[in-house]
């Protein structure tokens, strides 16, 4: 039987120590340079999609209408495209717009017409506001927060998603306007919010009329299991409860097809949609249609899109599985670390001993492996109990992921051990 770092004695420590960093002389004098910060996807999950850089081809531009798709127009993006994704992503094609790539610039510019000029249901531009930031959470979705000047105020996450308790007291005040959710496969931590999170943030009161739920299901069909986990229908949900205007959903092919040339979609209410393309009217003539064209013929139907997923998940499931096996045989019994197995989505996070975080990153960085900086899923970059590392192992190969890995889990044993022995 194994013992936990913290039931050693102090001899025992201190020798812990001299081997740990023995080890980590000899890690270090690999000169690797090897990265875990990019939760993007590798080139072979790029070449999965490379068919569409042949699409829709010379002869190919008219749309399902008839239309023209090298000419201006058709704002609101391709209906044939909507169709495929609106299932996807529980949405009606109707109450949906499919426009440029990036769908974190579609929550920016929702954000940014907010604060200029306020919102349907709302009597003022959004000033002095203040989010609500269930964490760990995107960086992203705090950056745009931080430049805009808002307020963030951090809700710890459970299981089943932002602790409600927290969110329903927050949210009666009229200064907050609105949470970030990533309701499946979240990032950094992977929960999918249950059905009862779901409900409840549709109904409850809120101090602004004008509160939005920013509903990004960035992940909505990135499973790496058998199980397709599902959410419930916040859009239904919120009409249902009298707050048709409440949810704002994203979704993003940029992780179905290719990360530098997907396609960004919103669904919302005919009130939010009517506003937000009254802004992006004056703002574009029209998206990139011959995009929206090729994805179409590429993707074909809700099941192609599902099939290309099969062919990511068997590439990012080996990766995930390493990243998993490596914590566990080199961690598991030492009670200073645990980590999430997230049934999809792009991360796997690990919990370390208070204080530890940004000295594994430290060590783990002068040694050659690159790590996303500790408090980065956090609200300004900070993260209270300095305890949170945000694994990303979908980009590196396979033998590099492990390469990384068995640094990573040694910085962790060497900060702890080092801790441990000081305290
Ligand atoms: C939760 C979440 N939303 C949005 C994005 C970015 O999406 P897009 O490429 O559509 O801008 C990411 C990318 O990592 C993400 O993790």
């Amino acid at each position: 039987v194994r013992v936990t770092f913290a039931e050693l004695s102090q001899t025992e420590l201190s020798d812990l120590v001299a081997s740990l960093r023995a080890a980590y002389g000899e890690l270090s004098a690999r000169g690797l340079k090897l990265d875990l910060t990019r939760g993007k996807p590798s080139a072979e999950q790029l070449d999965l999609s490379t068919a569409l850089l042949d699409l829709p081809g010379s002869a190919d531009y008219r749309a399902a209408d008839g239309s023209d798709v090298r000419n201006y127009g058709g704002l609101r993006g391709l209906p044939e495209l909507r169709e495929i994704f609106a299932p996807l992503l529980g949405l009606k094609p109707e109450s949906m717009i499919a426009v440029g790539n990036s769908s974190l610039e579609l929550m920016h510019d929702y954000l940014m017409h907010a604060v200029l000029f306020g919102v349907p249901g709302g009597s003022a531009p959004w000033r002095d506001v203040a989010f609500l930031c269930p964490v760990p959470g995107y960086d992203r979705h705090f950056s745009i927060c931080a430049k805009l000047g808002m307020e963030m105020i951090p809700v710890p996450m459970t299981a089943d998603g932002p602790d409600l308790a927290e969110v329903e007291r927050l949210a009666a005040d009229p200064k907050v306007k609105g949470i970030w959710c990533v309701p499946k496969y979240s990032n950094p931590t992977g929960e999918i919010y249950s059905p009862e999170t779901v409900r409840r943030l549709a109904e409850m009161p809120t101090g602004a009329e004008d509160f939005r739920i920013f509903w990004d299901n960035a992940y909505a069909v990135h499973h790496l299991t058998d199980e397709q986990q599902e959410i419930e229908d916040i859009i239904g949900a919120a009409q249902a409860a009298g707050h048709p205007d409440r949810p704002i959903v994203f979704g993003s092919a940029s992780k179905i097809t290719l990360a530098g040339s997907g396609i960004a979609f919103l669904g919302a209410s005919d009130a939010n949609l009517d506003w937000l393309v009254g802004h992006l009217s004056k703002r574009t003539i029209g998206p990139d249609k011959i995009n929206h064209l090729r994805h179409v013929r590429f993707l074909e139907s809700p099941q192609g899109v599902l099939d290309l997923m099969a062919k990511h998940r068997a590439l990012l499931r080996p990766k995930f599985d390493l990243v998993g096996q490596a914590l566990t045989d080199e961690l598991a019994d030492t009670g200073v670390a645990t980590w999430t197995t997230p049934r999809g989505g792009y991360f796997v996070t690990l919990t370390v001993r208070p204080g530890c975080a940004s000295r594994i990153v430290e060590l783990a960085g002068q040694a050659g492996i690159a790590l996303t900086p500790a408090g980065a899923p956090f609200p300004h970059g900070k993260d209270p109990q300095d305890n949170v590392i945000r694994i990303a192992p979908t980009f590196p190969p396979l033998t590099e992921l492990a390469d990384a890995m068995a640094a990573l889990v040694l910085c962790v044993k060497l900060a702890s051990a080092e801790q441990l022995l000081a305290a």
